[in-house]
């Protein structure tokens, strides 16, 4: 396809949620847009959405459902006076709803793109000076350069591998792959204890594989509030999910179709043979071959690109977002908000990302989800704090759902002289949606009076939170004083 036009005002490398989004806006705004990605599907045909849709969340979460309900009928549904005999897993059908999903949401961002006016171009693109780009197509023979006035920058990232673990595709295998197997593994290794372990891990042990997951820091999910990590880690275990803590694993090899790994501990050496090896070691940002050295593009000692506060690089008019750069933890909608913001940032708007309220969400059986600090780094600073805890097996609607774990919470910290909540954490059914309210209580610098005087539909989970808020003063209506 020979490119006839070769100027715009905003050319968007890169369509995952930050990409993608960006573009709407910059096209929503007037500006003539283009996004380059040369992403593609498992079935290597070309695809919009980046990891997030087409090996991350969305994803994850598709399977995660299929798991649940496997689950519930495996487990749990007697006690509804349900009895299903002879359920049965086809794996293959659970892994190609999720393939549907993934390609009927990829149509509705093409869609999106059409009707905004944004041209896509299937192609790698590289940054070659502040206004220049080079286009390498698989739909062309040759190599072309596009202008842009601005340039976005938003490759995203991908799984960082382990040396001591190479990924051969079937028995070591990345977190891309482990959504796409075609049968449960009976036992199953995952280095790795972050988001991403986690999320592969609830979802190939309540499909029935012997889950064991190994995690090199002594601590289970350091970053989270300690309350609720503690919690994750008995819920988890509870579910069957054999967590080692403090295990490095230092090798892993593949023999007569098993996989043999090796993982240090405090007590020593260990040797572990199981049928699969994922490895969930962390992700890095797509920054190779980004940009020609002669760009000059500045990246940071881990591959980074270095911006401003306002997601601006070293190259006047270029700006990266999403991923690529240590702004922010690497989360889709921290992305998309940079997104909206650069492309709002283009027209002489000045917004800004309120980095404090931005949520983070674990999506496991039950979710885990926070904003704002964790007890202990306030503790840490000598911030004055009050903490409100209310249980989930104490709110109604919980109770009628069912399925709930003693030690699911909602947690609130806040100033103990201000009253300004500082912290929300949950560990619990609906926990992603339940901290939406607290996101937006902590946007507007909310006290947690102002959640305790806020009515709440009853009974619904989000009550929870009401209630965490009264607990923090001890007047909790549904816990004893
Ligand atoms: P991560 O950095 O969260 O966790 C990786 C874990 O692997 C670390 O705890 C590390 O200690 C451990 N590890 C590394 N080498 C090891 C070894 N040799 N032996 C044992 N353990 C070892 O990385 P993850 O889970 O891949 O996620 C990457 C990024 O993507 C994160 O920033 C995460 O927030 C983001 N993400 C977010 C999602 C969400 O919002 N739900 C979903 C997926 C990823």
């Amino acid at each position: 396809m020979p490119h006839t036009q070769t100027h715009y005002d905003v050319i968007v490398v890169g369509a995952g949620p930050a990409g993608y989004i960006s573009a709407i806006r910059c096209a929503q705004l007037g500006f003539k847009t283009v996004c380059i990605d040369n992403g593609h599907n498992k079935k290597g045909q070309r695809s919009l959405g980046g990891a997030h849709l087409n090996a991350g969340c969305i994803a994850s979460i598709a399977l995660l459902e299929s798991s649940k309900i496997y689950y519930l009928l495996t487990h749990a549904i007697n006690e509804h006076g349900i009895f299903a005999d002879n359920i049965s897993l086809d794996i293959g059908q659970a892994v190609a709803r999720k393939d549907q999903i993934i390609e009927t949401f990829e149509g509705k961002i093409t869609d999106l793109f059409i009707h905004h006016g944004i041209e896509y171009i299937h192609a790698k693109a590289k940054l070659l000076n502040a206004r220049q780009v080079e286009v390498i197509s698989h739909d062309c023979p040759a190599p072309f350069v596009l202008e842009g006035k601005h340039i976005i920058l938003a490759t995203g990232s991908s799984p960082t591998g382990l040396a001591c673990a190479p990924i051969d595709g079937e028995f070591i295998i990345d977190t891309a792959i482990a959504l796409n197997l075609n049968a449960v593994p009976d036992t199953l290794a995952i280095i790795g204890g972050g988001v991403m372990g986690l999320e592969l891990g609830g979802i190939w042990n309540r499909f029935g594989a012997k889950t064991i997951l190994l995690e090199a820091q002594d601590r289970f999910l350091s970053l989270a509030d300690h309350d609720i990590a503690r919690a994750a880690y008995q819920i988890y275990s509870d579910q069957g999910i054999d967590i080692r803590l403090g295990a490095r694993v230092i090798s892993a090899k593949v023999h007569n179709n098993k996989v043999t790994l090796r993982y240090q501990d405090q007590h020593g050496t260990h040797s572990l043979s199981v049928d699969k090896l994922i490895v969930a070691s962390g992700r890095k940002p797509n920054t190779e071959n980004l940009a020609a050295p002669e760009a000059n593009l500045l990246l940071d000692e881990n591959g980074f690109v270095h911006v401003d506060e306002n997601c601006r690089t070293n190259l006047p008019g270029v700006y990266a977002i999403g991923d690529l750069t240590v702004l922010g933890p690497m989360l889709a909608h921290k992305g998309i908000e940079e997104g909206l913001f650069v492309a709002e940032q283009i027209t002489g708007m000045h917004n800004l990302i309120n980095y404090d309220a931005l949520p983070s969400v674990i999506y496991t059986d039950p979710e885990i989800a926070w904003v704002g600090q964790t007890e202990q780094a306030l503790r840490a600073i000598g911030e004055p704090i009050k903490v409100g805890i209310f249980p989930l097996t104490a709110n109604l609607r919980a109770q009628a759902e069912g399925q709930q774990h003693t030690e699911s919470m909602v947690k609130i910290i806040a100033h103990a002289e201000t009253d300004t909540i500082l912290g929300v954490h949950i560990m619990g059914t609906h926990a992603s949606e339940i901290l939406a309210e607290a996101v937006l209580a902590m946007e507007f610098s909310a006290s947690s009076e102002d959640l305790a005087q806020t009515i709440h539909a009853h009974p619904t989970f989000s009550e929870t939170l009401h209630e965490a808020a009264l607990a923090l003063k001890n007047r909790a209506l549904h816990l004893p004083l």
